[in-house]
């Protein structure tokens, strides 16, 4: 293979490096491009860019593989806990034994909020929903913890913001779902493990006492898994970008958590049980919705299917499957959604439309059914997503730092007039709109 590509601009050629990845992946260099030819690269989506080289995830789309640090996703979400995952995302290394029980203590030390925080919880109207509320607490923990806003700030502060991050996101995303009930909020309780502590200040009513069930932390504890990074998606590229600028830990996730609250990202799995609900409440044809997703008149999309990347299948969406199969059986759920779930893949994965577009289940769409057989409410759906895409949005910031990348700034290729007069303001006509 040569290391440069030619590329042929009205018979000038110009010679740009290639770039070769670990799993042998090509990237064309085109930094230089401009200033050696005056042109740029038009990639509208960013569908074919490299932003960036990383070592946190592999993803192949075609071939259904995702690996963290060159672990398979299968071996993690079976053998791992969450906490061990979130150390291999950003430390590099699975840990030890000590590591991970140091790791472990260093984040129960910091799950209180500030009781200030509360105060802004009494701001939000009833109905708020739980997304617009996480931003704004994610971004507001920067006001609490002002030394993180340095951007050249020592280790042990870097280290200090990424701890109390992992360790009051569960402490706020209970709390968003106890404002949600109008409920009292619950306490950390440190001596318990990461996700049995979330579930107990989610769950437990401050009345009365709480089992926690090991169906449901295992379940979560898988959820969180698969969710964990997914190399430079929407939130993870915004996360990256709004960090490029040197702005703080806090502000660049709570960006990363504004874009994951989109229904084309993470907000995604809401959709899916809300769109599940509707064709049960319809009859349960699961052909006329298909109908109406290839319907290139109807906005109506199928929603958890299809995937930017994936172009087989989506590996985390077969390990949801099976594990939503197995925590209602566990708990002895009978949920009528889970079948037209299936009926509804099933249909669409025979359909032409679905297999020449080659659009499969995504990770969105069987987590909700789970979500909801622990007693989730669907807009808490995208914050449990957040909450496992935690780890990743870190690990993505500090490679951006570490890497000492430049601040992000496309370019774009302008398609507006070219200039003209200025008219005065009595001799305009009326505009077109
Ligand atoms: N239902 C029906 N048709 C679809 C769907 C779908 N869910 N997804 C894609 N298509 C069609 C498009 O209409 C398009 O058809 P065309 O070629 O005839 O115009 C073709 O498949 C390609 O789709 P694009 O939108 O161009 O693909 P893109 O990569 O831009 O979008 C996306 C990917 C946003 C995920 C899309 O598949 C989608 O909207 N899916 C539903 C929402 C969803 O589940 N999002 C979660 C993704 S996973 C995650 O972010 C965590």
């Amino acid at each position: 293979m040569t290391s440069t590509a030619k590329i042929v601009i009205e018979n000038q050629e110009t010679e740009l490096p290639i770039i070769i990845g670990s799993e042998k992946e090509i990237g064309i260099d085109i930094s230089d491009l401009r200033s050696k030819t005056g042109a740029i690269t038009l990639d509208i989506g960013y569908k074919n860019t490299g932003a960036t080289k990383s070592d946190i995830t592999y993803l192949d789309g075609e071939l259904g593989i995702l690996r963290h640090r060159g672990y398979a996703i299968e071996e993690l979400a079976e053998n791992a806990t969450f906490l061990e995952v979130a150390y291999l995302l950003i430390k590099g290394e699975l840990p030890n034994i000590a590591q991970l029980s140091e790791f472990e203590t260093n984040i129960s030390r910091h799950t209180i909020v500030n009781e200030d925080m509360k105060n802004i919880f009494n701001a939000w109207p009833t109905g708020s929903h739980p997304m617009g509320q996480l931003i704004a607490m994610i971004s507001s923990l920067s006001s609490f913890y002002p030394e993180s806003i340095e951007p050249n700030q020592s280790e042990d502060v870097k280290e200090l913001n990424v701890y109390r991050l992992l360790a009051k996101m569960p402490t706020i995303c209970s709390m968003i779902y106890k404002k949600g009930l109008g409920h009292p909020f619950i306490y950390p309780k440190n001596k318990l493990d990461y996700v049995s502590n979330f579930l107990n200040m989610s769950f437990k009513h401050v009345t009365e006492d709480y089992a926690i069930d090991p169906v449901m932390v295992d379940a979560l504890n898988k959820l969180l898994i698969l969710h964990a990074d997914h190399e430079q998606n929407c939130s993870a590229s915004t996360v990256r970008l709004v960090c490029s600028s040197n702005a703080n830990l806090y502000a660049s996730i709570g960006a990363g958590v504004a874009a994951l609250w989109g229904p084309l990202h993470g907000g995604a799995n809401q959709e899916v049980i809300e769109m599940l609900e509707k064709i049960k409440a319809d009859g349960g044809d699961v052909t006329k919705w298909i109908d109406k997703a290839k319907d290139k008149n109807d906005p109506f999309r199928l929603m958890g299917f299809g995937h930017r990347v994936y172009k087989n299948f989506d590996p985390r969406a077969k390990i949801i499957k099976k594990a939503c199969d197995e925590v209602l059986n566990k708990l002895g759920i009978n949920d009528p959604t889970l079948e037209i779930a299936k009926k509804l893949e099933e249909t669409a994965l025979k359909d032409s439309y679905f297999i020449e577009r080659k659009l499969f289940p995504n990770v969105d769409f069987y987590s909700g059914i789970i979500y909801r057989a622990m007693g989730f409410p669907v807009e808490m759906f995208t914050v449990l997503f957040a909450l496992g895409r935690l780890p990743g949005w870190i690990a993505q910031f500090n490679e951006m730092r570490m890497q000492k990348q430049p601040i992000g700034r496309p370019r774009q290729i302008y398609s507006g007039y070219t200039l003209r007069p200025f008219v005065k303001r009595g001799d305009r006509k009326a505009s077109a709109k």
